[in-house]
């Protein structure tokens, strides 16, 4: 009997373990002996793997995060910590693997894989949603409802004060997050690293629309622009309005996993596992225009993200 073993690394997202219990029951189903590896590559090096248990996998699709925990680790870039995690799985008799987790992962796992060649299967799993080669990575839409019920709430109190509120989102170096949350929170601004803005035109908007009654304000401003603060003082001197400035921060990696992370999930899982038992050897799942595919690790690990234009087109409008 063939053995997988299952592992998160990197940041945690929500979704995670509803992709670790699929796994572990689907490769069961399909004839493999399911293990786990617990605080992701770190765990790898020391050795915490163990075969998975029912117990192991019950209870825990509605958590958010990771059971299995996860890390960064610095050792894996060392071949001889590689090796010794190889023999780890030697003596397990491990011979494929599943990594949730992001593109750094991957790469990881594809240098583990020309080292000793140990296939492995990546589900793309990161609130980023920056993995180049997929729409969907899982963990984006818990924390998109994470946002959109924290402006909402912040808008609650800006109307109820007439402030302006400069909300900051995380994502990395990519706008997604900001944007999608922009749009669907109804925000007044838009900083993200993608679009360019214009200060001055965002000026003659809101005086315009302050002048027609408008008495409070929602920015939103993606992490990677570096611009909470500066906008937030901007928007007292220049639009004469009391503003506060929120970093959302950590709230919005954690949560239980919404309806569609936790499908997405099941799905994600049963491809993984079906790329690996199909023979595949380095692949990433991926999910575009509705479907479900596997592509080659190089082709996202020498590839940048893009964000779709019509998202780009829709929004451009709020960073002027
Ligand atoms: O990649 C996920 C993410 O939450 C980013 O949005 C954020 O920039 C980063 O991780 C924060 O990293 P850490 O949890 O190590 O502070």
């Amino acid at each position: 009997m063939e053995s997988i073993a299952i592992m998160t690394s990197g940041g945690d997202a929500a979704g995670m373990n509803p992709a670790v219990k699929c796994a572990v029951e689907y490769s069961r189903k399909k004839g493999y002996k399911p293990f786990l590896i617990r605080d992701g590559l770190r765990g790898l090096i020391d050795g915490k793997i163990s075969e998975a248990t029912r117990a192991d996998v019950s209870g825990i699709l509605h958590r958010g995060g990771t059971v299995l925990r996860s890390s960064r680790s610095e050792r894996f870039f060392q071949y001889e910590h590689r090796k010794t995690a190889y023999e780890n799985l030697q003596k397990l008799g491990i011979n494929k693997i599943i990594v949730i987790g992001g593109d750094g992962s991957f790469r990881a796992l594809n240098q583990f894989y020309e080292d000793f060649n140990i296939p492995f299967a990546g589900i793309p799993a990161t609130i980023d949603n920056d993995i180049p080669g997929t729409d969907y990575c899982l963990g984006v839409d818990t924390a998109l409802n994470v946002i959109r019920e924290s402006v909402d709430s912040i808008r609650d109190t800006a109307t109820s004060f007439s402030r302006a509120f400069v909300i900051e989102t995380m994502g990395r170096h990519c706008g997604y997050l900001a944007i999608t949350s922009a749009l669907s929170s109804g925000a007044e601004i838009l900083i993200a690293p993608e679009l360019e803005h214009d200060l001055d035109s965002i000026r003659e908007r809101l005086i315009e629309d302050c002048a027609a009654g408008r008495d409070h304000i929602i920015a939103i401003v993606a992490e990677g622009t570096n611009m909470g603060e500066k906008l937030t003082s901007w928007i007292t001197t220049n639009l004469k309005m009391d503003a506060r400035l929120t970093v959302l921060g950590h709230v919005q990696r954690g949560g239980s996993p919404t309806v569609r992370d936790r499908i997405m999930a099941y799905k994600f899982a049963v491809a993984a596992v079906d790329s690996l038992d199909a023979g595949n050897t380095n692949q990433i799942i991926v999910f575009n225009d509705g479907n479900f595919g596997c592509t080659p690790i190089n082709e996202v690990a020498d590839a940048t993200y893009t964000l779709a234009p019509e998202l780009l087109k829709l929004s451009a409008h709020l960073a002027k």
